[in-house]
């Protein structure tokens, strides 16, 4: 089922996601909708409080960048309770964009490598070592865990620069290709 995503205004986003408890329920089928959500908006990542959810919850598919950054080939994962063991000092700057900010790229500067700690679906227990684009895709997907942003990262004046997109997406009048759920619709 695909879920309406929660654009940037709604306060779910500015919340610190809770953990997920293991007896949480239908949490396969709330992953399911998760994904199908995603690649229906063409995301590579989205996180529980972008449907709405205050939970320590994301899914990830960065396979169809893997002809740009060879690290996201097969990167499908899901993860709960996700937490940084490491993040390399060592920073790197990229354009991101994401699906509750739809029309706003800005460049955001993220540690090059990390390594985190999470829960599959099945919670199986896993320790992963990410670079590149991987390693970006988790740490965006985090920060909404955080109650943060991407665009939290960028310096005023760009925000200042994107003051009218940013309004026009509270206001539900900014283009967006999928179902979403604007502060003021
Ligand atoms: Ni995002």
């Amino acid at each position: 089922m695909i879920l309406p995503v929660y654009l940037y205004g709604q306060p779910v986003l500015r919340k610190e996601a809770e953990e997920v408890p293991r007896d949480y329920p239908d949490l396969k089928q709330l992953v399911s909708n998760m994904f199908e959500t995603m690649y229906h908006a063409d995301g590579v990542g989205l996180a529980a409080p972008q449907v709405g959810l205050s939970l320590r919850l994301l899914v990830i598919d960065g396979s169809v960048l893997a002809d740009d950054f060879a690290e996201c080939k097969d990167f499908k994962r899901t993860m709960i309770n996700p937490e940084f063991l490491e993040r390399s000092e060592e920073e790197e700057a990229m354009e991101e964009g994401c699906l509750s900010l739809p029309g706003i790229h800005e460049k955001v500067s993220r540690s090059k490598t990390i390594r985190v700690r999470y829960w599959d679906e099945d919670w199986q227990e896993h320790e992963e070592f990410l670079e590149g684009f991987a390693a970006r895709i988790v740490q965006h997907e985090c920060e909404h865990l955080t109650g943060h942003v991407f665009i939290d990262n960028i310096s005023a004046i760009r925000r200042q620069l994107n003051r009218g997109k940013l309004n026009s997406i509270i206001k539900g009048t900014a283009r967006c290709s999928y179902r979403a759920k604007a502060v003021g619709k």
